[in-house]
């Protein structure tokens, strides 16, 4: 069973007189343990259909399901709490909390979480993004690479089953992104999850397990 799930999704975007049908019938699936890029020119639709997947948006037509549960008349409240326990969000630009230490960063989507071993996790996880040694350090005392790394531990604290990654890459040199999507790869791997990244970066496509193209909203088979 796939994880995520768009079946026939349109989405419109009203502005003023004008009608933008931003994604015209999108079918798109991912299971665990794959990696899926999509990628597309400027304006194809790439960011809409990951606003879809992370339910930060709603289709104006179609269904959307997460775990086989459809999630497509669901509440905000419902999709804020689906968003949070089975959703990990990476960016291109890390979005790390610049007061915080690296493993505050990483500890924050948690606080809501009374148990024990939320600390322990957090260095877990930045342990295996070879961060054991910066846990105290905010992010101003860290690289660009070292930066994304934090802001994908965080993104694993909660243990999701889709991470998704929009443009993870795009602040980085080559060589740092590449170490980064080794990572991904290996985590990807050790915690099951899907991985659905959109990316302008070709070197993306060494490391995913499938590549779906979009054109004008519009999935090119
Ligand atoms: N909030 C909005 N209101 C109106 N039109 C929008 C809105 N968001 C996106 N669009 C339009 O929908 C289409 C798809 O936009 P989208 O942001 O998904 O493209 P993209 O593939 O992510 O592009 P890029 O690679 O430049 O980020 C574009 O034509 C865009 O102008
Ligand atoms: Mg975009």
């Amino acid at each position: 069973m796939s994880v995520i799930e768009l079946d026939d999704v349109v989405k419109r975007y009203e502005s003023g007189a004008q009608t933008v049908t931003a994604l015209k019938g999108v079918d798109f699936h991912a299971d665990r343990g794959e990696m899926v890029t999509i990628i597309g020119p400027s304006g194809s639709g790439k960011s809409t259909m990951l606003n879809m997947i992370g339910l930060l948006d709603t289709p104006t037509e179609g269904t959307v399901h997460l775990d086989g549960r459809n999630v497509t008349g669901f509440t905000e409240d419902e999709l804020t709490e689906e968003r949070r326990t089975t959703l990990g969000f990476v960016f291109q630009d890390f979005h790390l909390l610049p007061m915080l230490s690296a493993v505050e960063n990483v500890e924050l989507p948690s606080v809501w979480d009374t148990s024990v071993d939320r600390r322990d996790r957090a260095i877990d996880l930045l342990k295996r993004v070879g961060l054991g040694d910066r846990l105290d350090h905010t992010p101003d005392e860290l690289s660009g690479g070292q930066q994304q790394r934090v802001a994908i531990a965080r993104s694993l604290i909660n243990g999701p089953d889709i991470l998704l990654m929009d443009e993870p890459t795009g602040n980085l040199d080559q060589d740092t992104g590449r170490t980064i999507l080794e990572e991904v790869t290996r985590l990807k791997e050790e915690e099951n999850i899907a991985v659905v990244a959109v990316t302008h970066d070709e070197q993306m496509l060494d490391y995913t397990d499938r590549t779906v193209r979009i054109v004008d909203g519009v999935i090119q088979s």
